[in-house]
């Protein structure tokens, strides 16, 4: 009987296993029912453009939350980061005693209120004020910024300090230490993205505070021992590697630094490209001794979209999340079309078909986050595209 019959018409049998399911369910058990079904959507015989597939039913289906399509508008949400930092300027006690770090987090409205924009990803954006420094720490999240305002302020990482400015992708990887701070003249502002939500569902979640060894200035930090720029001059050219270095390996890239304006020069140089068609020029940020993703669990990209350009259909077992770099344009997902501007944030859960659209006059730059990797690494990461004559093509199954 298709799910649709079952559900046509009132019967006693449904009645009779409703009313033992809530009797049961003190218990801490659940009886299988039709109306109190798990969510289980279709991949292969889906294909239209709207959402994919129902919320589950029933109990069940109270603690099955799944992430919607959403867009955070930079304009909307940006002046909160200015009455943060003001608040803080004009704290009487340090800002680290009373907000723990000066940011807000991002939560999808599919959630219920946790702290997360997809199933796997956490966005939260931050403000440090000139002197501003978030003690050294380490945790097992793999985390990154990307610098939104003019100057980006520093990360210290494993003793590396990247002095950082917009466009800039800065690494974290789990485990390694590293703090932050703002030796610049105005406030800086960044995104930080981790997969916190997935190393909370697995309950792994820990944080060092405990920095071994000598400590400098307030005692809160790293001090630098290496040169600016270190990670770029070993892993910064492209398919050369230093053979006397001994790569770190396991937790993520040791590229942890990469520049906006080099980003962006990669980005255009590529532009006369074909590209992909449900991409665009999309480049990569990848473990440079082995090809891997950034993290174990993420991959971040960069995209050109050009003038004009507007890319096929495209859906994912994975899910993404944008921050626009520069540009405008819009993202069809789910039935729903988002535009977007410069330092506008959007998710685009799995399963939903996209395809975005440049509406400006010049190029525009997305960056993007994906949990493809983690979804590979355990046999499920499938993608399918929409040819032009609207047929299904698998991408990746
Ligand atoms: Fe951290």
């Amino acid at each position: 009987m298709s799910a649709a019959a079952s559900q046509a018409a009132p019967s006693a049998a449904r009645a009779a296993m409703e009313r033992l399911n809530a009797e049961a369910a003190p218990l801490h058990i659940w009886l299988r029912t039709q109306a109190n079904a798990p969510a289980q959507r279709p991949w292969f015989t889906e294909t239209g453009l709207d959402a994919a597939g129902r919320l589950a039913a029933g109990r069940v289906g109270v603690n099955q939350m799944k992430a919607l399509p959403h867009r955070w508008r930079w304009r909307e949400i940006g002046p909160y980061l200015d009455r943060i930092a003001a608040i803080a300027r004009e704290a009487d006690v340090p800002p680290i005693e009373f907000a723990d770090r000066q940011q807000f987090l991002l939560t999808n409205p599919g959630l219920g209120g946790r702290l997360q924009v997809t199933s796997v990803i956490r966005c939260a954006l931050s403000v440090y004020n000139p002197g501003d420094v978030a003690p050294v720490h380490r945790h097992s999240p793999n985390a990154s910024r990307t610098i939104l305002s003019a100057g980006g302020g520093y990360t210290t990482i494993e003793g590396e300090r990247c002095t950082a400015a917009r466009g800039d992708l800065i690494f974290t990887p789990s485990g390694t230490w590293h703090d932050h701070g703002n030796a610049d003249s105005e406030p800086v502002k960044w995104a930080d993205i981790l997969d916190f939500p997935l190393l909370e569902f697995l309950d792994c979640n820990w944080i060092d505070e405990g920095y071994p060894g000598p400590r400098e200035g307030n005692a809160r930090a790293q001090a630098p021992v290496r040169g600016a720029g270190h990670a770029q001059r070993l892993y910064g050219k492209g398919g050369m590697l230093p053979a006397f270095a001994a790569h770190p390996s396991g937790a993520g890239t040791p590229m942890i630094h990469y520049r906006g304006t080099d980003i962006r020069a990669a980005l255009e140089a590529l532009g006369g490209e074909t590209g992909d068609p449900y991409e665009g020029i999309r480049l990569r940020f990848v473990d440079p001794t082995n090809g891997a993703s950034a993290f174990p669990t993420l991959d971040y990209a960069a995209q050109l979209l050009r003038a004009g350009e507007t890319t096929r259909w495209k859906r994912e077992t994975a899910s993404l999340f944008y921050i626009v770099l520069s540009g405008s344009g819009a993202t069809e997902v789910g039935g729903e079309r988002f535009d977007w501007q410069e330092n506008d944030l959007f998710a685009v859960p799995n399963f939903l078909w996209r395809r975005h659209i440049n509406t400006g006059h010049g190029p525009a730059v997305l960056y993007s986050v994906s949990d493809a990797p983690l979804l590979d690494k355990i046999g499920q990461y499938r993608a399918q595209g929409r040819l032009a004559d609207g047929t299904v093509a698998e991408l990746a199954s």
